[in-house]
């Protein structure tokens, strides 16, 4: 009996030990959209977001060098402490996270996990299209991967999938040029795109975790009746989800409410820009991803 309760203090001894923070990655500062909502959800765990502003935009770049730097930012967020990182780009969801799931986590770390933003994103579209026409924005790497196509098909056959690639909206966003007359001719111009490539689109999947910074001059262009989603509530909704179902994996997540900010760029910078995308002061360090 001794014995058994001494094995159980060892074990909850263990399990408090290895508690660190939920991790959050994005090329840059996309993810953030995705971190606000989460944290409204779950505002009482620690969060660790990681920026890899230095190397972003992600979004034309090549298969091989996204999966690369995924894993890069994957382990220096495990080297952190984080038992469980969220990859809040779609492009490296799309490009990076299932080889990183598949053939990399059982040999590197088979009690970690990393998840991505497509599948909940895709979850819910079924209920909300009436026309089942639906399109996606996204990076140029997301849109090849053909990722939305694919995971929409397998839940819902019937809905119409079409694809638009904006790759200057990330540079926008990047650069804080999004609020000017120049931003706007390139929004205008995907928008026109896709709606001319399927004119029967009732719903825009924001498919791309920069794009909410734009969502209200997207909405602002569109005609009456089209629904823009934007994908961080279901993103969070999806990770209360997750883990509830996994409460050995809740257990290795610790609970602070607090959040630390890394970025591979400027500090002053990344400070000065998420405190504008989350309308509240943060403090941000320097990261070198090895
Ligand atoms: N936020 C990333 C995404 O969701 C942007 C990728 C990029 O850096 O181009 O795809």
């Amino acid at each position: 009996m001794l014995l058994l309760r001494e094995a159980f203090f060892l074990h909850r001894t263990k399990l408090m030990s290895n508690t660190g923070p939920i991790g959050v990655f994005d090329s840059g500062y996309g993810g953030l959209t995705i971190l606000s909502e989460i944290r409204k959800l779950l505002p009482q765990y620690d969060y660790c977001y990681l920026g890899d502003n230095a190397r972003a935009p992600y979004g034309s770049r090549s298969f091989e060098v996204i999966y690369e730097f995924t894993k890069q930012a994957v382990s220096a967020l495990f080297d952190q402490g984080c038992s469980l990182v969220i990859l809040a780009c779609n492009t490296a969801s799309a490009k990076a996270l299932r080889t990183i799931q598949q053939k990399d986590l059982p040999s590197w770390n088979p009690n970690k996990r990393v998840l991505g933003v497509i599948r909940p994103t895709t979850e819910m579209i079924g209920s909300i299209t009436k026309s089942r026409h639906v399109g996606i924005l996204a990076t140029e790497g997301t849109i090849q991967s053909f990722s939305y196509n694919l995971e929409i098909a397998k839940l819902f056959p019937d809905i119409e999938v079409t694809g638009e690639a904006c790759p200057i909206w990330v540079p926008l966003v990047e650069n804080c040029l999004y609020e000017n007359e120049g931003a706007d001719y390139f929004i205008k111009q995907n928008l026109s795109n896709i709606l001319a490539k399927d004119s029967l689109i009732d719903t825009l999947i924001l498919g791309c975790t920069h794009y909410p910074i734009l969502a209200d001059r997207i909405k602002g262009f569109l005609p009456e009746g089209i629904t823009v989603i934007s994908q961080g509530s279901y993103v969070a909704s999806s990770l209360k989800d997750y883990l509830k179902r996994h409460p050995e994996m809740d257990a290795n997540c610790s609970k602070g409410g607090s959040v630390k900010y890394l970025t591979t760029e400027s500090p002053q910078r990344f400070t000065q820009m998420a405190e504008r995308f989350l309308g509240e002061a943060v403090i941000a360090q320097h990261f070198v991803i090895a």
